[in-house]
């Protein structure tokens, strides 16, 4: 384990299983169907390329890079879109694949912006779920994981952006980031 986490909240075997469940879950919703799966980057990129992998629907892919957290590990609240969708979603089943949801700023700002622009329908698959953090009223459709207050990392999550390439997720040591 990496010398700086306090503990190991899911091994890369759990992610595994965690990945599998949430790809059946997404195979069984859009069975016949070719949706159109966005990948949150940065933090989702890893659970992004392997649960579109582990599904057995074909599955369009495209990327939006979207920062509220800056370098420090207190959100700003305010989302900024960094790079856009090359895809258009009007009239596509949209996927949208998170790594956490948090406050949920990022969530709504997403909803908002595709819906918005006239997808057919729109599906949130987040790897984790903070709901004690929660700011506004929203939730993923699917979250593969619940957890407390506590600041991970690993698996794409990130801390000052590094952390981010360790194949499991775990707690940050308190004195890491205070
Ligand atoms: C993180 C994470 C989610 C978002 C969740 O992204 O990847 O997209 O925050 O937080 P929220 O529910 O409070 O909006 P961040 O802005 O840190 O960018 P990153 O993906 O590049 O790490």
């Amino acid at each position: 384990m990496n010398g700086d986490l306090e503990s190991i909240v899911l091994t890369e075997e759990q992610i595994g299983q965690k990945v599998k469940e949430a790809a059946a879950w997404l195979d069984a919703r859009f069975n016949g169907e070719y949706p159109l799966a966005i990948s949150v980057l940065k933090g989702s990129v890893m659970f992004f390329c392997d649960l579109v992998r582990a599904m057995k629907t074909p599955v369009q892919i495209d990327f939006m890079t979207v920062s509220s957290y800056g370098s420090g590990s207190k959100t700003t609240g305010v989302p900024k879109i960094v790079m856009d969708l090359a895809a258009s979603v009007e009239g596509r089943d949209v996927i949208l694949v998170e790594d956490i949801v948090d406050s949920g700023n990022t969530l709504v700002r997403m909803r908002d912006l595709i819906l918005g622009r006239g997808a057919k329908s729109f599906t949130v698959v987040a790897l984790m779920d903070k709901p004690s953090r929660r700011v506004v009223d929203v939730k993923a459709d699917y979250a593969c994981y619940e957890i407390g207050d506590e600041f991970i990392v690993g698996y794409g999550l990130d801390y000052a952006q590094k952390y981010r390439t360790l194949p499991y997720i775990g707690i940050l040591k308190r004195e890491i980031y205070e």
